[in-house]
């Protein structure tokens, strides 16, 4: 009979866990343990932190609903995401725009529009601006028919799920590229925000004394057949908090601005932001989407 004790406990789980048939959970779930005992190990965990941990994670869960995901903003503020991210990056064969994070107000079905449409639906003080840009291949070939969704919070730094009725679509669209890989729509200059802060992710950022703050940015989710779908997002340069994003999105080529005078952009004489987009060839790898939006996962996790 094995003794227990604060170090044999680890090969103790192990020898359990490996009777595991799928190779990829067994893999896993190994790891996980082994991390987990040495975390442990390393802070010397008291059975009031252990507590205190649990405390935590179940008010993670309690906070998640189909329109608010707290599992998905601890990952994010924990960098965990954006980790993911590279991960994902790093696995593909071609060069392509690199990954950010999907963040909790992804919707999956967004109205879809023509090019040159506004994604602007209720009364707003924002700053209209033209937002453009090229889908290519990696090779710098346009990719025409490309699938462009775009979501953004407003000119206060809200998303339509934070709104009165989180029902109600709101600067948010699905554009098709033309023949030469651009696609253009109206839409405001977003503001940065504050992370959701009041619930237990909140309460672990003020612990720490972080900010909170993401920098202003538009996010976009674009695939084509044939293409590895690319999720990702613009920053805004002038933003405060641009080089201490609060989730670890921002990377220097996601970074552009808004231009008073761009004789390119399609829409004259509206200012405009410019965000081009590289798709490297499809993989048989899953999917590129850390995260999801949260009526989804809710779904799932009831069915
Ligand atoms: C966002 O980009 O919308 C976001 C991402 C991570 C956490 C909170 C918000
Ligand atoms: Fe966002």
């Amino acid at each position: 009979m094995l003794a227990i004790d604060e170090n044999t406990i680890t090969q103790a789980a192990l020898e359990q866990m490996a009777s595991t048939p799928d190779p990829r959970l067994k893999q896993i779930m190994a790891a996980l343990t082994r991390h987990l005992h040495d975390f442990a190990r390393e802070v010397d965990l008291t059975p009031d932190e252990w507590l205190e941990g649990i405390k935590f994670l179940t008010a993670v869960g309690q906070k998640c609903t189909a329109y608010r995901q707290e599992f998905i903003l601890l990952s994010d503020t924990l960098g965990l995401s954006s980790l993911v991210n590279a991960l994902h990056d790093r696995r593909a064969t071609e060069d392509g725009t690199k990954s950010s994070l999907v963040g909790p107000f992804y919707r999956t079905d967004s109205p879809a529009l023509k090019l040159g449409d506004t994604i602007v639906t209720k009364p707003t003080n924002g700053q209209e601006v033209c937002l453009y840009g090229y889908v290519t291949n990696s090779s710098g070939k346009p990719v025409a028919n490309a699938t462009v969704q775009v979501w953004q919070p407003d000119e206060t730094g809200n998303y339509d799920l934070q709104k009165h009725d989180p029902s109600e679509m709101d600067l948010r669209g699905t554009f098709q590229t033309d023949a030469n890989g651009r696609y253009h729509l109206r839409t405001i200059v977003p503001m940065g925000y504050m992370i959701p802060m009041d619930g237990p992710v909140g309460d672990m950022i003020r612990a720490q004394k972080r900010h909170g703050y993401r920098p202003a940015h538009i996010h976009f989710i674009i695939g084509g057949p044939g293409y590895r779908e690319v999720v990702t997002a613009l920053y805004l340069q002038n933003d405060a908090h641009i080089d201490s994003d609060t989730v670890f999105g921002v990377t220097a080529s996601l970074v552009t601005q808004v231009n008073d005078k761009d004789s390119a952009s399609p829409i004259a004489g509206l200012p405009s932001i410019k965000f081009d987009c590289q798709l490297p060839a499809a993989q048989a790898v899953g999917s590129g989407r850390v995260g999801a939006d949260p009526s989804q996962i809710v779904k799932k996790a009831a069915s």
